[in-house]
């Protein structure tokens, strides 16, 4: 006797929303606090995790499950078997090693991309029409790396890049201004890491630009303050790496929020790795960097064509650069 009887139908069931299913990979720190966001913001209709350790798998997936009863309806599996993750419309990996304390993301690159050749390659087997987002560190470089071993269009292989950086960049823009993060409109661009580019000449605060903003509340000007803000910044990582022995919260909310983007076909804008040649004068070689992309249900639906002052885009191409040099190494 099933527990609802049916009422019956003048007009055929409408049709269902589509159903949507993330794939993340890494049951650690990163892995768990995304899926975490994810099931608390409603992002997907299935989540699934893939790890290596099954008992850890188990674990988070009882855990998380437990708490249904507080979250909106999502079906949660997580498997050691890459099948778990069949029909995946976004897949987000956070697998790899994470920086020790005072160790740069570039010298992850040789471990991390070793795992990569046996994530990537099954996770498109089983769904080759997914999104894929790299989270690894260096994540730009893994990005490029991902995108050679998937095979897959260039705007279906996205890296959260400095959507953390610009995130974090906006914080303390607005604690030095006293003013809500949400109404500052800043960008990082170019590496997720020590060579990122901070646009003076994009922040808003509330729509207004920074230096009238400043001009109107009788705040004084000072370019050090601002050039500090970006060096504490680049520091944000290594500061907290070296207080708790990794990140996790912040890049939960900021890939949690691509995520969102991409899968409710929000066409918003965000700083983002992508396949940056010929943009901004990049040229040099296929090298995945920040610049700020429109995100939809497509991927990368486009790069936008902000203002670039002639020492930002300068900066952005020697980011460029010292991605590049680091690829140069790499024999995929
Ligand atoms: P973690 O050590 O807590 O978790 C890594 C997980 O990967 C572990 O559960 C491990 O079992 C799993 N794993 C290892 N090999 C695997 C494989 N072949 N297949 C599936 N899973 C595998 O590390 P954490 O703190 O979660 O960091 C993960 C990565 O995310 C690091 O590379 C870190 O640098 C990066 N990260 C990137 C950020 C960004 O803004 N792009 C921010 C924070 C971390
Ligand atoms: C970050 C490092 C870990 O939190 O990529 O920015």
């Amino acid at each position: 006797q099933a527990f609802f009887k049916p009422i019956s139908r003048a007009d055929p069931p409408s049709p269902t929303k589509r159903h949507t299913k993330i794939s993340v990979v890494g049951a650690g720190n990163v892995g768990m606090a995304i899926a975490q966001t994810i099931l608390t913001q409603d992002v997907a209709d299935e989540l699934v995790i893939v790890d290596v350790n099954p008992n850890k798998l188990r674990g988070e997936m009882l855990d998380l499950q437990h708490a249904a009863a507080f979250l909106p309806r999502t079906k949660i599996m997580a498997s050691v078997d890459y099948a778990v993750t069949v029909g995946s419309d976004l897949c987000i990996v956070t697998a790899g090693a994470r920086q020790n304390p005072g160790e740069s993301r570039l010298n992850l690159l040789q471990r991390n991309v070793s795992l990569f050749r046996n994530i990537i390659p099954p996770l498109v087997k089983y769904s080759p029409d997914t999104i894929l987002l790299i989270v690894s560190n260096p994540v730009d470089v893994l990005t490029y790396v991902a995108w050679k071993l998937s095979g897959l269009p260039s705007n279906r292989v996205i890296g959260s890049g400095t959507n953390l950086d610009s995130s974090r960049f906006r914080f303390l823009i607005a604690d030095h201004l006293d003013v809500n993060a949400q109404d500052v409109q800043a960008y990082i661009v170019g590496e997720h890491g020590d060579s990122s580019v901070a646009l003076w000449s994009s922040i808003s605060v509330g729509g207004v630009p920074v230096l009238n903003f400043l001009e109107k509340q009788q705040i004084a000007y000072e370019k050090e303050t601002l050039e500090n803000i970006h060096k504490a910044v680049v520091e944000s990582a290594y500061e907290v790496i070296s207080l708790k022995g990794y990140t996790s919260w912040a890049i939960g909310y900021s890939a949690a929020n691509l995520a969102r983007s991409i899968l409710r076909d929000q066409r918003k804008i965000h700083p983002v790795s992508v396949l940056a040649k010929g943009f901004y004068g990049v040229e040099g070689g296929d090298v995945f960097l920040s610049l700020p992309a429109q995100l939809g249900r497509g991927g990368v639906l486009g790069v936008a064509n902000i203002h670039l002052t002639d020492e930002e885009a300068q900066r952005l191409r020697d980011s460029a650069n010292t991605i590049l040099e680091v690829q140069a190494q790499l024999n995929l």
